[in-house]
């Protein structure tokens, strides 16, 4: 039964509290030196550090525990049918009992997908060639969450690679304006609506 409180808003028990997050495609060195490319969206910006939060029983935590080179990429609005192409897909083999129902081994997720695989420069895992934004970065730190079924990488990224559409013409700055990230919503996929207004701090006021 629901509890209704003073201010009418009810409590809930929901299964999940994923808000709305941009959704990253994590691309990492599997042992064997082959790629593995997982979607995710528990990711979130420092400076330059990204912060991950990974289920430790998948194949990307695994693969960022013993290295630590990952290229971050991040699709637009558009692409959310390749994310969804590789949600019931894990590089993990034999698959963990944890997983949920239907989740199967696959060795080749760029292939799965229908994503290009494009060298990175600075680190080993190729980058998501149709994604606009793409950063290269080293998971620094990897530690256990307090539950103990993540892990919470802290990856500091060394390069960023943009489309540059996306890009104000002769700046370093990304056009918010031309750039939406893929937004993960209580599980269900969403762009940006229209702009509502920027911060004090932008430097790409419009
Ligand atoms: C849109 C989307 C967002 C996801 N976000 C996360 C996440 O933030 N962390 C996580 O561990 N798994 C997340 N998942 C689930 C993983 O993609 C899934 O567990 C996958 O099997 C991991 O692959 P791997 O075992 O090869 O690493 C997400 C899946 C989708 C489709």
């Amino acid at each position: 039964m629901n509890t209704v409180t003073a201010e009418s808003h009810v409590t809930i028990q929901p299964s999940i509290l994923y808000f709305g997050t941009p959704v990253v495609l994590l691309s990492t060195e599997n042992p064997d030196g082959t790629f593995n490319l997982a979607p995710m969206s528990s990711a979130w910006a420092l400076g330059n550090v990204i912060v991950l939060g990974l289920g430790a029983d998948g194949q990307s935590a695994q693969n960022l525990m013993s290295r630590p080179d990952v290229a971050i990429n991040l699709p637009a609005p558009h692409q959310w049918e390749a994310v969804e192409r590789l949600a019931p897909l894990t590089g993990r083999h034999p698959v963990p009992a944890s997983k949920p129902a239907g989740c199967h081994y696959e060795p080749d997720k760029f292939g799965a997908a229908g994503l290009r695989p494009e060298p990175s420069e600075a680190v080993r895992p190729p980058r998501v060639a149709e994604c606009p934004i793409q950063f290269e970065a080293r998971a620094e730190r990897v530690t256990l969450d307090v539950s103990g079924s993540f892990v919470i990488a802290e990856a500091v990224v060394e390069r960023v690679h943009a489309d540059p559409r996306i890009v104000v013409p002769g700046t370093q700055y990304v056009d918010p304006g031309a750039w939406s990230p893929l937004i993960y919503n209580f599980r269900h996929y969403f762009g940006l609506g229209a702009e509502l207004g920027h911060s004090y701090r932008s430097q790409t006021p419009r």
